[in-house]
């Protein structure tokens, strides 16, 4: 028998897979650890506390295999984004700055005007957003200038802790194209967007592909965690192309819509050449040579447990979506617009909040739940809709995450997507992703596809129901409204937060 691990480094926690060669997840270990929000709108972590908790987390699988050489191989999924600014010691300078920290408007207006949106777009094929890396380079440039003198190299948050195990430092293009200095269809770091923002092009690190073996578990890792040196690891990637691949999008015509923390809706990308306009990301994926493209619902999963802990203590989810399963389509005429944490895809606003529109007195918990659940996903339907005016067939979605544990919830994708919403057996998100990487790079199939086919099943199929779609099209036409009708009125209210 032999294993892989597939490491996901998430934002509240890790989670370590180890799955055997016939895709089957046989254990998992996962440890959390802090996230600091000293100021309004900034998110940290520790990236020590990645470390420690991942090499416990793997000590505490490897303890509970008979032979822990059996381990062929470990790969990694990463958030996103995180900036972890290293000295000339390689000793992080600073807690990382999260993908979802929104202090850096203003370094996103200047790199625009520093760039250019035209160039901007035409290089990074994305727009400037506050949660990716370059902003908070900038940030730190300004405001941390001591510590940013010293800086001699960054990484990304799963970069930083596969150097901690394996001692090589680089980075793959799936992350890399989410820092805003990539080329991402010449897959190489701009000397453009450097040069124009100010950031020395050795700031950058060696990019290699996701599935590239980067070394093997440093003899003192393996001492503390169990695993051999023998052990070989490989680069990894973001955590939205390593839940693509854990899901199966690896081929045209594949979309999907997963519903963690944030929400995404992704559709596999065969070339780099397209242009969105930065209206929607553009990622290098973890399959070497092709993309995708995605949206994302900054607060998708968390709307509802903001909800849930804020108006629904006392009883489970379960119930909580039973309640909203007695309501209607259109909540009996209530919508919400999700942007509890502001908003990305289509309307990048840091400043915009949420919504309930159409309150009445006769309304229920359920019916609020509802509204919650249909809001979130008509805010993914966003972006499936530009994904459609690009001329993207969208019929087949495979839901993941939150989003894809009830029926009532997957049925509503199917019906606002207007697309067949397919599920996956024993789904394990982006790591399942992170251990077929690992599986392929250990040579135990030879294209990520052959893997993907062989450990990924999907199982149930949600049809939308013509009645439900039409009532769905003209509440989504409604809903679109409330971006527009509510931005001025929140840009207002900043001030008094
Ligand atoms: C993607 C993004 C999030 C993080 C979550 O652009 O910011 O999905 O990757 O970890």
């Amino acid at each position: 028998m032999s294993y892989v691990v597939g490491i996901d480094l998430g934002t509240s926690a890790v989670k370590v897979l180890l799955v055997s060669r016939a895709g089957k997840v046989v254990d998992e270990v996962s440890k959390d650890y802090p996230l600091y929000h000293d100021h309004p709108g900034y998110s940290e972590q520790d990236p020590e506390d990645w470390v420690k908790q991942t090499k416990l987390a793997l000590k505490e699988l490897t303890e509970r295999i008979d032979d822990p050489s059996m381990i062929e191989g470990i790969s990694f999924s990463g958030q996103m984004h995180g900036l972890v600014l290293l000295d000339q010691d390689s000793k992080p300078l600073r807690r990382a700055i999260l993908w979802n920290d929104t202090r850096t408007t203003k370094e996103c207006r200047d790199i625009e005007q520093n760039v250019g949106l035209d160039r901007l777009h035409a290089i990074t094929k994305n727009p400037a957003l506050e949660g990716f890396t370059l902003p908070k380079l900038l940030w730190v440039k300004k405001n941390e200038p001591e510590i940013f003198d010293q800086a001699k190299v960054f990484l990304l948050p799963k970069d930083y802790v596969r150097y901690a195990l394996a001692g090589d430092m680089s980075m793959d293009y799936s992350d890399a194209a989410g820092t805003l200095l990539l080329n991402v269809a010449e897959k190489t770091w701009s000397e453009e967007m450097c040069e124009k923002n100010g950031i020395p092009h050795s700031f950058c690190p060696t990019l290699i592909d996701s599935g590239q073996e980067t070394g093997t578990i440093l003899p003192a890792v393996a001492e503390e965690t169990g695993l051999t040196t023998t052990c070989k690891v490989f680069a990894g990637g973001a955590d939205n192309a390593c839940g693509a691949i854990g899901a199966g999008i690896l081929a045209d015509g594949l979309t999907l819509s997963s519903t963690g923390t944030s929400g995404v809706v992704l559709s596999y990308e065969a070339t780099g050449d397209k242009d969105f306009q930065g209206q929607v990301h553009y990622f290098n994926h973890g399959e070497s040579s092709a993309y995708y493209t995605m949206g994302v619902t900054l607060a998708a999963g968390y709307s509802l447990s903001w909800f849930k802990e804020t108006f629904a203590e006392d009883i489970s989810f379960e119930e909580l979506i039973a309640e909203a399963k007695a309501s209607t389509v259109g909540a009996k005429g209530m919508l919400f617009s999700p942007y509890i944490v502001g908003e990305r895809t289509p309307h990048p606003d840091s400043a915009i909040r949420a919504s309930f529109i159409g309150m009445h007195a006769s309304h229920t918990r359920g019916d609020f739940a509802r509204a919650v659940i249909e809001g979130i996903t008509f805010s993914l339907n966003e972006s499936v809709e530009i994904f459609r005016s690009k001329g993207k067939n969208v019929s087949k979605v495979v839901a993941i995450g939150g989003g894809a544990k009830s029926d009532l919830w997957l049925q509503i994708q199917a019906d606002i997507f207007n697309a067949d919403v397919v599920t996956v057996a024993n789904e394990q998100g982006p790591g399942m992703g992170a251990a077929i990487l690992a599986a392929v790079g250990s040579g135990w199939y030879s294209t990520l596809s052959e893997c993907a086919k062989s450990f990924v099943k999907y199982t149930k199929t949600y049809h939308p129901i013509p009645e439900n779609v039409e009532k769905y099209r003209q509440l989504f036409n409604m809903y679109q409204q409330i971006y527009q009708s509510t931005k001025q009125l929140n840009h207002d209210l900043a001030v008094f937060r």
